[in-house]
Formats: C-alpha cells, sequence, structure tokens
C-alpha cells in the first residue's frame, strides 16, 4: 500500500483558512487529501483530481464525505473550470499502488506488460516506444527523462536486439540493459534500469509538459493568500517547480504578487526516509499569492 509522503508536514503548509476551497490534483491512494479533510470545518471543500481511472475508483470509494468531490482530470485539464482556491496540492509522480502493480509495466521489479500508460487516452505503450522509436529518439528520452550517462549505449542494444526480438514486458527490457549496463555500474548504488525506467514513464505519460501546465495553471487559480504546495521526486521535476516559482517571486523573497513560503525545500526526516525509503528523494516548495 501506498505511504504518503510528507503528509502532515505538507498538509499544515497547504490549509490556513479552514472553511477554504481546496484542490489536490494528485489524488492517488488518498492518503493527504484524508489529512486535508481533518483540518477543514463542515463548510471546507476538497476537490480531488488523478488522471489514472483506478484511483479515481479507489477515491470514490474512499471518500462519501458531502464536503469532497472526485474528479477524473489530468493537470492540463483540472484548471478548466473558472475557480480559484485557497490551496492546491500536488504529490507528483506515482503511487506504490501503480509501481507494485505488474499489469501496469512501471517496475523492472515485477514482470508485466511494458505498457507504463497511467492515463487510457495516451495511445503510446512503453513496448511501442521501444519498438517503434528510432535509436537517435530513444537515446534522447534516456539522456532527457533518465539523465542516463550511457543513453547512446543503451539505444543502441535496443535496436540490435528489437531486429529479432520483440520487447513485449518488463523483463525483456530490463535484461537488456542488466546485460549491457550491469558492468558499468557495479559501483552504483542504483539498478542499472532505474533511469531507463524512469525516463520511459515520464515520456510516456508527458509528464514534464504535464508539470509545466500545472504550474502555469496554479498562479492563475490561487485566491488571495493561497498557497501551493508540491513534492518532487526527482531532479527534473524539482528544477521546474523552482523555476517556475522563482519566475514570479523575486530575491527578496516577493513580486508578481507571490510569496516563497520555504526558501530551501523541506525534505523528509531521517526516521521518515527509514519508515518509508521512497520518501528519501521528496523535495517540497510552498508558493503563496499575496494579491489578488
Ligand atoms: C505520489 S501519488 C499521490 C499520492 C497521494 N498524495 C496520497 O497521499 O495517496 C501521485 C498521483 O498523481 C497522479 N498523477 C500523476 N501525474 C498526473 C497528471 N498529469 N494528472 C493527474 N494525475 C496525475 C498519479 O496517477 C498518482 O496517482
Amino acid at each position: 500500500m501506498h505511504i504518503t509522503v510528507l503528509r502532515k508536514v505538507a498538509v499544515d503548509f497547504l490549509v490556513t483558512n479552514p472553511s477554504g476551497y481546496y484542490l489536490d490534483v494528485t489524488g492517488g491512494a488518498g492518503g493527504h487529501a484524508e489529512e486535508i479533510l481533518k483540518k477543514l470545518d463542515l463548510n471546507g471543500r476538497l476537490i480531488v483530481c488523478d488522471q489514472d481511472p483506478k484511483a479515481v475508483d479507489l477515491l470514490s470509494t474512499k471518500f462519501s464525505d458531502s464536503r469532497v468531490e472526485v474528479r477524473r482530470a489530468r493537470f492540463s485539464e483540472v484548471f478548466e473550470k473558472k475557480e480559484n482556491f485557497d490551496g492546491i496540492l500536488a504529490d507528483l509522480g506515482i503511487s506504490s499502488n501503480q509501481l507494485d502493480d505488474a499489469q501496469r509495466g512501471l517496475s523492472f521489479l515485477r514482470d508485466g506488460p511494458l505498457d507504463m500508460r497511467l492515463n487510457p487516452n495516451e495511445t503510446e505503450t512503453a513496448a511501442h516506444v521501444i519498438m517503434e522509436r528510432s535509436e537517435e529518439e530513444l537515446a534522447n528520452i534516456f539522456f532527457h527523462f533518465g539523465e542516463e550517462r550511457y543513453s547512446r549505449k543503451i539505444a543502441k542494444a535496443i535496436v540490435r536486439v528489437r531486429a529479432h526480438q520483440e520487447f513485449k514486458t518488463t523483463f525483456d527490457l530490463k535484461e537488456i540493459v542488466e546485460k549491457e549496463l550491469g558492468p558499468l555500474y557495479r559501483r552504483q548504488k542504483i539498478h542499472p534500469a532505474t533511469r531507463i525506467f524512469q525516463a520511459l514513464r515520464i515520456f510516456v505519460n508527458d509528464e514534464m509538459e504535464e508539470l509545466k501546465k500545472l504550474l502555469s495553471g496554479i498562479k492563475n487559480h490561487l485566491s488571495k493568500g493561497g498557497r501551493a504546495v508540491v513534492i518532487s521526486f526527482h531532479s527534473l521535476e524539482d528544477r521546474e517547480v523552482k523555476k517556475a516559482f522563482n519566475e514570479v517571486v523575486s530575491s527578496e523573497g516577493i513580486t508578481q504578487g507571490f510569496k516563497r513560503i520555504t526558501k530551501k525545500p523541506v525534505v523528509p526526516t531521517d526516521l521518515e526516509i527509514k519508515e518509508n525509503p521512497r520518501a528519501r528523494s521528496a523535495k517540497l516548495r510552498v508558493l503563496e499569492r499575496r494579491i489578488t
């Protein structure tokens, strides 16, 4: 089961008005949403969104509370209505429920179809990317979204192997990555397939474009005094969040109506990381709207 990262810290930053109108754009298993509800009074309202229909089903069953509305929406769709919020929370990436579901093909630790789509409307699966994209495109995906230094080497190997073998499963891909990069990764702490799988997931789900749309939506849909709390899990995401927050804030802290509440990102305690190793790379940043 998914363990919510920075559960209390994030919600303590987020909720400043118990009767306010809140948006959780990454509902997932509903951990943060549950914590938000604890802080809201009977007039408070919470919209919980996720792109994944399975997550939406879970959230709809979990929250029968009349203060909650569950919506299936991607970041690029959540701000279609003309509405402002007292707080917007985004806990990026994927949940352990998704990672541990072999049928989704997100983990190299479980054998399953090489799919990776969290949003069923996406047409291109990870297997399709591996089989159809050119060697150069594959290398760019691994380099840009996985920061994989051996991106060219692995792209070349994939193209060589796919000429006589179809990549259908997560283990098909894991095996070739282990064979090609295993010796080069011997002294590293992570598995050689970590960055390749991350890169494919980001590409298949268009995660960086989605994040950009979320960050611009956040700036336009906060009420006065409203806060955005964003938790990221890798440097590509954190860089985008930092950039977007800095664009509306000067070095003194306030310009263009926004204030940075966290000068440096807040990270989990050693105890939280011990109890939930997935939390180790989390970084939380908070932005507040000062004028309407
Ligand atoms: C880390 S989990 C959130 C966990 C949640 N905060 C909790 O406490 O249970 C991230 C969730 O965001 C969703 N997600 C990721 N990218 C999304 C996007 N572009 N649009 C909507 N949902 C997205 C994923 O489907 C996943 O369920």
